[in-house]
């Protein structure tokens, strides 16, 4: 059989990757799809660049639709990032009858609705294994793995960027940003780095798991997001010595509310006991948590981002697409796990009705009688202390005082934040972090 051909748009750290994996191992490869899988034209900005990378045998280009609208192209891989023109490019694609393999999350977390309905319209796949988790086939065992369970959460460290931060910050005691140079030098930070520290990049991950996981449109517009800028060493210290891990996590569950049934769909730096695996998970590797009712706990760990564990994923989705060539496309995969007319819409949860436990750390005047207030306005709310620690942050005057809290709803800790915060003795903004124990 002739070797399916290939485009790839975009020859940066994945362009390149996936490259030099495919030529590295082509012969395993054709082995495995049943054909030879070859890059026969790349689209670039940087020509000589990109010629350096693929050689005299590869057409390069600079004009990106000159790939998808090549017809001797198969399979357009789209690796540029952004939203805009991979949506056009994609689109396309698709037109032009296509299949796509893409690791821009970005993308499918805003357009993937319309991206997977114009696919599923020509009978061609979109495939996005490396969207999330890099080199962790979690799409795969969420999708297919996993099609007999009811999922009930899937919990996760999906950004390598903000893990490698928190861990040489919790090791090594290095600042933010010095930290945040050597993510970018690895090759881990988006273009855009704010998207990994804010909590964007995890939030487009996280959208997608929760599609896939419930069956339910991708929403990210409904997703809380709230990154690790806020973050302060302290913080991860005081975390440390009771016993705990601040990670960033990304979250979604079905939960029961008093309004009937919803998904929650938040990514925030998460305080989880140091016990837990998830928790020992450092650098720029990720693992999600997978609670399902017939398989109970299952852990996906692996490289999260970087160039050949992500290129792994791109490859592996070429080769399904080139099995697929035989397949009847109504007997596919669905993109989503869930066939088209068969997604619910289950709503997904406002902030304030989420249940956790919490970690508040706040710093006041050393005075007689403030811990008997805070104790009282918790108590007031309903709200049960789990764990108590009282620090001297080095000013010699003041006091951090730090509360984890057993259980409650998001919208009580707000209000009885309000009241702590009007306290005489309570000095600035109460930091609260979210904790989940994962068991
Ligand atoms: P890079 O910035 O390293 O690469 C992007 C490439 O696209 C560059 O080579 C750039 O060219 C090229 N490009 C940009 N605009 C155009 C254009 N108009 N026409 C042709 N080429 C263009 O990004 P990454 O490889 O890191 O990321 C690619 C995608 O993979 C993103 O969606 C990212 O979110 C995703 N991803 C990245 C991971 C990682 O670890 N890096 C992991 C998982 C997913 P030039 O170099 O000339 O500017
Ligand atoms: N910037 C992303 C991260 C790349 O740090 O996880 C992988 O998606």
């Amino acid at each position: 059989m002739k070797p399916i051909k290939v485009g790839l748009l975009g020859i940066g750290t994945v362009g390149a990757g996936t490259f030099n994996v495919l030529q590295r191992n082509q012969e395993d490869i054709r082995r495995r799809a049943g054909r030879g899988i070859e890059i026969t034209m790349v689209a670039a900005r940087n020509l000589d660049k990109a010629r350096g990378i693929v050689g005299a045998g590869v057409e390069v280009v600079a004009d990106p639709f000159a790939v998808v609208n090549n017809p001797e192209i198969d399979i357009v891989v789209e690796l540029i990032g952004g939203y805009e023109l991979p949506r056009e490019l994609v689109l396309k694609a698709i037109a032009n009858g296509k299949h796509v393999v893409t690791a821009n999350k970005a993308l499918l977390a805003l357009h993937g609705n319309e991206i997977f309905a114009a696919a599923q319209g020509k009978g061609v796949t979109v495939a996005f294994e490396a969207a999330v988790a890099g080199g962790v086939p979690i799409i795969k065992a969420l999708r297919e793995g996993l099609t007999a369970n009811r999922i009930e959460s899937v919990a996760g460290i999906i950004n390598g960027t903000t893990n490698f931060i928190l861990s040489e910050m919790r090791e090594k005691g290095l600042d933010f940003a010095t930290v945040l140079k050597q993510a970018q030098e690895l090759g881990y930070a988006e273009a855009d780095p704010t998207f990994d520290i804010e909590g964007v990049d995890a939030a487009h991950k996280l959208t997608i798991m929760s599609a896939i996981a419930f069956g339910i449109p991708v929403q990210f517009d409904k997703a809380y997001i709230e990154g690790i800028s806020q973050l302060q060493a302290r913080d991860i210290r005081y975390a440390e010595q009771l016993g705990y891990r601040i990670k960033l996590l990304g979250i979604t569950r079905r939960t029961r509310t008093e309004s009937g049934e919803g998904i929650e769909l938040r990514v925030h730096p998460t305080l989880i006991p140091a016990s837990r695996l998830i928790a020992n998970v450092e650098g720029a590797m990720n693992a999600v948590l997978v609670q399902a009712d017939a398989v109970g706990a299952s852990l996906y760990y692996g490289k999260g981002a970087g160039s050949e564990p992500t290129a792994s994923a791109v490859i592996a989705d070429l080769v399904d697409v080139t099995r697929l060539a035989t397949v009847d496309p109504y007997c596919r995969v669905p993109h989503l796990a869930f066939q088209p007319n068969e997604m619910t819409d289950v709503a997904i949860m406002p902030m304030a009705e989420i249940t956790t436990s919490y970690y508040l750390r706040v710093y006041v005047k050393d005075q007689l009688g403030v811990m008997a207030d805070l104790t009282r306005i918790l108590a007031d709310a309903g709200i049960s202390i789990d764990a108590v620690l009282q620090k001297e942050p080095g000013d010699q005057v003041n006091l951090d005082i730090i509360l984890l809290t057993h259980q409650t709803r998001e919208k009580n800790i707000i209000a009885a934040i309000e009241k702590i915060e009007n306290l005489p003795a309570v000095i600035g903004k109460v930091t609260r972090i979210r904790l989940e124990t994962l068991s």
